[in-house]
């Protein structure tokens, strides 16, 4: 993950120009739904039982020196047996729906429909479903959160391949057959962003996606469900992005407004865009092909759709899942970096961090709760005010003493779950809004030194007991009350 250094000249800036205004009281609209979130590899464990296929994630973790102190996702907070007693959290949390995924090689050993359907795992995702809808829970399901199956990735490399198309497609259709009678919200796949940039194969190597398959085989899944279940079963389809706020440094200065421009670009735009429009953004076009020309390229190292394709890509998300948690300022390429910041040279801009932010749990999360209402803000202009979900929204704590009291949690969620309701309030179409996370969990390559869950877990008890921190109630006043009162 990124370093991202505090400024240590902070006072060369004016950093209140950009800060937020006062906290608003006000109701959120009837029906607004509440929820949390989890995905299977980061809490079911469970990772070889009952006929379950592995994952990339189960081979990464159990090579030595992969992640925070080699830990592994293999019984993490064993959802997969507790899943009665964390409904009841949930019930007890008054939520409205929970976003779960189903993890590929748990229904599909290797991923492939015809080598075998695990009936045990297909049963696992039945009983959670059908104990959901009993306490009047919503499931928003997401079909892929990372887990891909081993055997794909070794046998045709993955994400790489064009033939994920069908396998993928497959892997869908199964879920639709098998849950959609009584699942109406799918998230195809989870944060594509994370899986293309970061953590593609010229870093770690094990989760790789190139953005254009990715494209495809997302878009394909929607035309499936489009065409072949959409009229029985009468759900929604949609994609959760990732999308932290970039603001400029300095509001006056044109460089630093086209450097911001970029970072938010190339973030969710690069895959907000061809949905909502049906190509890159102009911006992500025009600066790769810049760059690509200059590096002697005959052609831009961004993909081009070819005409149909853009017509098949287009429209296909019947709302947009948006995960945020942070925000950085961006200035122009040539910042004094002697003064701490972290530079991309693939988008040309430089990210540093108000040193007065609260310090964070993950080294790249600062709470700054005004990003929400400017990227919502942005997503409602640039897409045509798409119908949204926050898929994802919360943050974590290192190792603190007193885990429970979590005030640090509370002032986040308040300032972020005020800022959206101020973008709702601006005409944003949010119609719902997702913890992150319900449980403490598997945070991929940092295990389990980050907590972000609403409830305690004792991971070295092998019971795996639960605990309420104080987040609990405060996010339940709010769910109660549907506002933030006077
Ligand atoms: C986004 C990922 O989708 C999720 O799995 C992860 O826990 C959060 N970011 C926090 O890092």
């Amino acid at each position: 993950l990124v370093l991202v250094l505090c400024l240590s000249a902070a006072e060369d800036f004016d950093w209140s120009a950009n800060n937020h205004d006062s906290f608003y009281y006000g109701t959120f609209p009837n029906g607004f739904s509440w929820g949390a979130g989890s995905s299977a590899y980061q809490t079911e464990g469970a990772w070889d039982k009952d006929g379950k296929g592995l994952s990339i994630w189960d081979v990464f973790t159990h090579k030595k020196g992969k992640t925070f102190l080699n830990d592994t996702g293999d019984s993490s907070c064993e959802g997969y047996y507790k899943f009665k007693d964390d409904i009841s959290l949930i019930k007890e949390l008054n939520l409205n729906h929970y976003r779960f995924s189903i993890s590929w090689p748990r229904i599909m050993p290797t991923g492939i429909r015809s080598d075998h359907v695990n009936e045990k795992g297909v049963k696992y995702y039945n009983a959670l479903i059908d104990e959901l809808l009993k306490n009047n829970i919503t499931p928003i399901v997401t079909l892929y959160h990372w887990d891909l199956p081993q055997v794909l990735q070794e046998k045709y490399g993955g994400w790489q391949n064009i033939s994920m198309i069908n396998y993928f497609n497959d892997f869908a259709n199964l879920c639709f057959e098998r849950y959609g009678d009584r699942v109406k919200y799918w998230i195809t796949f989870n944060n594509p962003w994370v899986c293309s940039l970061y953590s593609s194969y010229n870093t770690q190597g094990h989760w790789g996606l190139q953005s254009k398959w990715s494209y495809c085989t997302i878009l394909f899944v929607w035309h499936t469900y489009d065409t072949q279940w959409r009229n029985k079963q009468r759900g929604m389809v949609g994609i959760s992005l990732s999308g932290d706020w970039g603001e400029p440094v300095d509001i006056t200065n044109q460089k630093d407004i086209e450097a911001a421009e970029r970072y938010v670009q190339f973030y969710i735009g690069w895959f907000a865009t061809p949905i909502f429009h049906g190509d890159y953004p102009q911006v992500m076009k025009d600066f790769i092909g810049r760059k690509s020309a200059q590096q002697g390229l005959g052609t831009s190292r961004l993909p081009t759709f070819s005409s149909q394709e853009k017509s098949y890509i287009k429209g296909t998300s019947d709302f947009l899942g948006v995960g945020h948690f942070t925000t950085r300022y961006i200035t122009q390429k040539n910042f004094p970096f002697n003064r701490g910041s972290t530079y991309f040279s693939d988008r040309d801009v430089a990210e540093l961090v108000d040193p007065r932010w609260p310090d964070p749990g993950s080294e790249w999360l600062y709470s700054v709760p005004w990003g929400f209402r400017r990227l919502l803000n942005f997503i409602k202009t640039q897409y045509g005010n798409p119908v949204i979900f926050i898929t994802e929204n919360g943050v974590s704590e290192k190792m603190m003493c007193t885990e429970l009291c979590d005030d640090w949690r509370i002032q986040y969620y308040k300032g972020y779950i005020n800022e959206m309701l101020k973008a709702i309030r601006d005409g944003v179409n949010v119609k719902g809004y997702t913890a992150w996370s319900l449980l403490d969990k598997f945070e991929w390559d940092e295990g389990y030194s980050e907590r972000f869950g609403l409830y305690y877990v004792d991971f070295k008890n092998k019971n795996k007991p639960r605990y309420p921190k104080a987040s609990v109630q405060f996010y339940k006043r709010i769910i109660k009350s549907n506002a933030f009162p006077n």
